[in-house]
């Protein structure tokens, strides 16, 4: 089958131009930032880039250790880090180690490499940021001074195996809820990575507004840090391309026609347009598939999960802006102004809306102004 949803892929449709300016960036050690909508295909261009660029990498994705409303669970994120860092560079010391199938904690993954490290690398400063991260994570301390160490550890290797490394952050604004833990968190990323030779830095995610702020205002630690590569959706005749292709490919007979309103009612997100295309090849109807898409199990609990990550405020903005049609002005969008404009900030902070001229407001992804506006 040509469609596939929900996990990523790494073998993304039309996204050739974006893959090959990340490799070169990557290869050149230029951070990069790759900012775009949930759903848009930024962990596909991502995956496909680290995997082509035959570069060592570790791949990390902030949303993993999210714990509860705004809880985050720091001792997990920096043993996933270190183990990581190993795991990847490791191999050039000639010893394998191999990592479960299923990873239940990254601090007991932590405490199975630290033998392996004792022989095969043996630098008496791993074993020991090793040592003290299993001491304190299982206690419960505070690692805020282990996270300093823990990021000078992909530098020190790459060093010691005369080779650069990629490190990629997903979804990275979460590491906002690691403040708890690490309080100037992007202060100490920023002053280590800067002096750095050896680590391609790579971040990216889908709360638009919160990167943009992380990275483009004077007084944060990101400023002017990274290259920012934003991801698009295809534009129709894209969308239409991949339509065609994935129904032919699978034999299966769609109109012209049918793919035209296809594409115009998910608006080129990759993964809704892979969703249609299973629906209308495992039903046949076009027309059914797109009237009953709001009320999909896997929209359903796509969108749903969004939602609970925002406020009443938000939410009931959202909806107002999704009966409108999926775009309005603020006067439209609710009596009290002043919660009006709070909820509009964070809907755009978390990337669900985005300010157009004039005052205009829009929602980024049509699939939430569908959910929204039958409900
Ligand atoms: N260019 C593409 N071609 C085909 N499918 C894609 C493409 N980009 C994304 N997808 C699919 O859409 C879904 C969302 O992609 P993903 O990379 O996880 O997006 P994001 O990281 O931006 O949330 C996945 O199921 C993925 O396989
Ligand atoms: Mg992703």
């Amino acid at each position: 089958m040509w469609f596939t949803y929900g996990p990523p892929t790494e073998n993304p449709f039309d996204r050739d131009e974006e893959i090959s300016t990340l490799i070169k960036l990557m290869r050149g050690g230029q951070p990069v930032s790759l900012v775009g909508p949930r759903r848009i295909g930024k962990t596909s261009i991502l995956l496909a880039s680290l995997k082509k660029s035959n570069l060592p990498y570790v791949l990390i994705s902030a949303e993993d250790f999210l714990k509860g409303e705004k809880g985050f669970n720091f001792t997990e994120f920096l043993s996933a880090y270190v183990s990581k860092v190993i795991l990847s560079l490791h191999p050039f010391s000639g010893y394998a180690f191999k990592l479960e199938e299923k990873v239940k904690s990254y601090l007991k993954v932590l405490r199975d490499l630290l033998g392996a490290v004792k022989i095969s690398l043996n630098i008496p400063e791993v074993s020991g940021l090793i040592e003290v991260v299993l001491d304190k994570g299982e206690k419960g301390k505070d690692l805020s001074e282990e996270f300093s160490r823990a990021l000078e550890l992909p530098e020190l290797l790459a060093e010691k195996f005369n080779i650069r490394i990629v490190i990629a952050i997903d979804e990275f604004q979460y590491l906002n809820f690691a403040k708890q833990a690490v309080p100037e968190i992007f202060h100490v990323m920023r002053s280590k990575w800067q002096f750095q030779k050896r680590v391609s830095y790579v971040i990216s995610g889908s709360a638009v507004g919160m990167l943009k702020e992380i990275m483009s205002s004077k007084n944060q630690p990101f400023y002017q840090y990274f290259y920012s590569i934003r991801v698009n959706p295809f534009n129709r005749e894209t969308s239409k391309e991949f339509l065609r292709k994935g129904f032919e490919t699978d034999g299966v007979k769609v109109s012209e026609e049918d793919i035209e309103k296809i594409a115009e009612y998910v608006d080129g997100f990759p993964a809704w347009l892979n969703l249609v295309g299973i629906k209308v090849e495992l039903e046949g109807e076009v027309e059914k598939a797109l009237s009953s898409l709001p009320f999909d199990d896997n929209v359903i609990s796509a969108i749903e999960g969004d939602l609970n990550k925002l406020s009443p405020t938000a939410r009931s903005v959202l909806r107002k802006l999704a009966k409108l049609g999926g775009t309005g002005s603020p006067k439209d969008l609710g009596e009290n102004e002043w919660s009006v404009q709070r909820g509009l900030k964070q809907l755009i902070r978390y990337g669900y809306v985005e300010r157009e001229e004039r005052g205009i407001y829009k929602i980024i992804d049509p699939m939430v102004t569908h959910y929204l506006s039958v409900r």
